[in-house]
């Protein structure tokens, strides 16, 4: 195939100097420059050329002076609310320029974990049994099987999430949900908590093409039988995690994890790549927990990983995201 000229757009760290009195994680989403060139250099590998545009209003900027590409490759995570992953797809498609990733709808339902949920829920697929709550009356009538999670509906890196998050009485649960919602302006899903494994699997394609790679399984402090234990950023800052890829669980189980995480990447309408996490009971159910719609592509995350299981290169797994794009376009 012709190589292209490709726009990229993203949140750099370095683009957003934290104020005095931020929270020291409310730029976590946002990429380093590490996992910035090695993404440039991958799609360079691939004989393209990069241009690098950055956030939302650099992409804006640069489209009113005229400037366009062949296709935009976007990881931008956005400013502000559940619709911030949308800003940017929203705005190449009414300048009618392709781009790699999810479009606007597919962001926004991912990225509220419940509405994710209610779409997997309608495909027939597993997901543990949930309440969102925004308001104490939310918890009437309240149902679900302890213990339970709280977690923020529309974060991701593990914000909201420490060892507090488990509750296992209604008031702690309560407790917790009230908690979330002052702290993060958002509403607080109240999740049945799934004892046992856990792993994230990348997806890449589109509708009936898409594929499933290899699954990555978490272990925490050399477990894979995970228990109660679960993935926080203070877990990763104590390199307690490690991923396992290829996964030690058995074939029938990881062919099961395999087939809902592709099943889920398709309810959500994600294109060309997605990351999905699953928890697998201790009777050997898997269910969906979300879906990354943008996970971190970087080598300090999964895609390394699952490109050697998968017998290729990261740079050639990245130029295979990039080909599924261009081949929806036609470009
Ligand atoms: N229902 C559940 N049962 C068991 N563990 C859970 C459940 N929900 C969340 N967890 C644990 O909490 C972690 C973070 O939850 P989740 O993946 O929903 O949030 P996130 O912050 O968006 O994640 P990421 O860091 O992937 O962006 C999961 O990886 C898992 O370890
Ligand atoms: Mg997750």
């Amino acid at each position: 195939m012709n190589p292209l000229r490709v726009g990229f757009t993203y949140d750099a760290k370095a683009d957003y100097p934290l104020a005095p009195g931020d929270a020291p994680d409310k730029y976590a989403e946002f990429d380093s420059e590490q996992t910035l060139s090695e993404i440039v250099n991958s799609l360079k590998s691939g004989g393209h050329t990069v241009d690098r545009i950055g956030h939302v209003k650099s992409l804006l900027k640069r489209l009113v002076a005229g400037e366009r590409w062949d296709i935009v490759f976007n990881i931008a995570e956005g400013l502000h609310g559940r619709n911030r992953e949308s800003q940017v797809p929203a705005i190449l498609e009414l300048f009618d320029i392709p781009f790699v990733g999810s479009d606007a709808l597919a962001m926004g339902i991912t990225l509220d974990k419940a509405v994710a949920k209610m779409a997997v829920r309608h495909h027939g697929l597993a997901t543990p049994d949930f309440v969102e709550v925004l308001n104490e009356s939310d918890l009437n009538n309240f149902r679900l099987k302890y213990p339970v999670i709280v977690k923020p509906s529309e974060e991701g890196t593990s914000k909201g999430l420490s060892h507090d998050s488990i509750a296992r009485t209604f008031e702690q649960a309560k407790e917790q949900a009230l908690k979330i919602v002052r702290q993060y302006n958002q509403p607080a899903l109240v999740e049945e908590f799934i004892t046992g494994q856990e792993f994230t699997v990348a997806v890449i394609g589109n509708g009936a093409g898409a594929v499933a790679l290899e699954p990555v399984q978490i272990s925490i402090m050399g477990n894979v039988d995970l228990k109660d234990e679960f993935y926080t950023h203070a877990r990763v800052e104590n390199n307690d995690i490690k991923y396992l890829c290829p996964a030690p669980a058995g074939k029938k189980l990881l062919d099961e994890i395999r087939e809902l995480a592709r099943g889920t990447y398709i309810a959500v309408g994600c294109r060309d790549f997605g990351r999905i996490d699953i928890r697998v009971d201790e009777a050997g159910r898997p269910y969906f927990l979300e879906c990354n719609a943008l996970p971190n592509l970087g080598l300090i995350d999964v895609f390394p990983l699952v490109a050697k299981a998968e017998g290729t290169t990261y740079e050639a797994l990245l130029c295979r995201i990039l080909d599924h794009a261009r081949k929806r376009y036609g470009v």
